[in-house]
């Protein structure tokens, strides 16, 4: 009676890894239970999915080619693009939002194009980003999330979408996103990590929650639709501190590195694993998250952990 939180079950999104192929379904070895599906496996793993009552699922992929202009990123025939296709045919209820970024699709495994000095070419970079979240609007994502962290993307992505019709499709920008060491597993899954350097130039200083507010505030202020926190655990000062100033709904990344930690624990024995969930989707919910990004999201709705 006195329960101050409960997560709402529709606003878990479960991120789901794509590769090419057929009859794939490769587990990840850092992220027990979670996998890399081809499109035909995607399919029927959606199946139990939607059953236990999974509303949305933000897509990855792992393309058949990578290059120095992630050329696989937009490509029409790209793994997402197909794959937004066929789960939208088959599941036209499942709300499909799309990874936008061109790591996984860079040969160098960065966010943007590479400058011959070695560092990330923000301006020239947003005409890819906004034709990559073009080509997922074209093949029916509902939503695109730029993770990138490139000035300007969220404008740039604005503009481009409008000016092809898509108005309506509204953008999740992963706002406060910090050069963390979270993303670990999450790199081995996607095969994503950069080759050299690393990310500190465009994505947070974990350091400045302050600058990271003011990330936050320049995403709405070009017309993000959703703003987003991440990683979740060790962010949320900043979560608490978004959710207060935005006028939008604001979402946060449990991301791999912490699904990781609870499962390798859980497997020693050491922690009770369902406790443990709970428990942390909950303090997601508690901080201010309406919208929760989690690798649980499938075994949380299974056995009931969002009271
Ligand atoms: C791509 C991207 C990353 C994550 C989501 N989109 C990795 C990164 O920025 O290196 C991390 C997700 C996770 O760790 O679960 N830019
Ligand atoms: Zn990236």
């Amino acid at each position: 009676m006195v329960a101050e939180t409960a997560v709402n079950p529709d606003s878990l999104v479960y991120p789901m890894f794509v590769v090419e192929g057929e009859n794939v379904k490769e587990e990840i070895p850092s992220m027990p239970n979670q996998y890399r599906f081809s499109i035909d496996e995607i399919l029927k793993e959606l199946e139990s999915c939607v059953a236990l009552g999974v509303k949305s699922i933000l897509l990855f992929g792992i393309p058949s080619y990578k290059d120095e202009m992630a050329s696989s990123a937009y490509d029409d025939d790209g793994i997402v693009q197909r794959a937004v296709r066929s789960i939208k045919a088959k599941f036209p209820e499942l709300y499909v939002i799309t990874d936008v970024c061109l790591c996984e699709y860079m040969s160098h495994g960065h966010c943007g194009i590479v400058k011959e000095d070695g560092d990330v070419d923000n301006d020239p970079t947003l005409e890819l980003l906004a034709k990559t979240a073009l080509s997922h609007a074209e093949a029916g994502a509902d939503m695109v999330a730029p993770s990138d962290m490139m000035d300007g993307r969220v404008a740039a992505i604005r503009e481009k979408l409008d000016a092809n019709g898509f108005t309506n499709l509204p953008i999740m920008a992963y706002s406060a996103k910090f050069a963390s060491a979270y993303y670990g597993p999450f790199r081995d899954a996607a095969d994503s990590a950069p080759h050299f350097g690393d990310r500190k130039s465009y994505q947070m200083d974990v350091r400045n929650g302050r600058e990271a507010l003011h990330e936050v505030e320049l995403d709405l202020e070009e017309g993000a639709d959703i703003v987003m926190v991440k990683p979740g655990l060790a962010f949320l000062d900043i979560l608490r501190e978004t959710a207060e100033m935005s006028n939008v709904p604001v979402a946060v990344y449990n991301v791999s590195g912490e699904y990781s930690m609870v499962k390798a624990a859980a497997q020693n024995g050491w922690i009770n694993e369902d406790a443990i969930i709970r428990e942390n989707l909950i303090a997601f919910k508690r901080a201010g998250a309406d919208i929760i990004i989690t690798y649980h999201a499938k075994e949380a709705l299974e056995k009931g952990l969002l009271k």
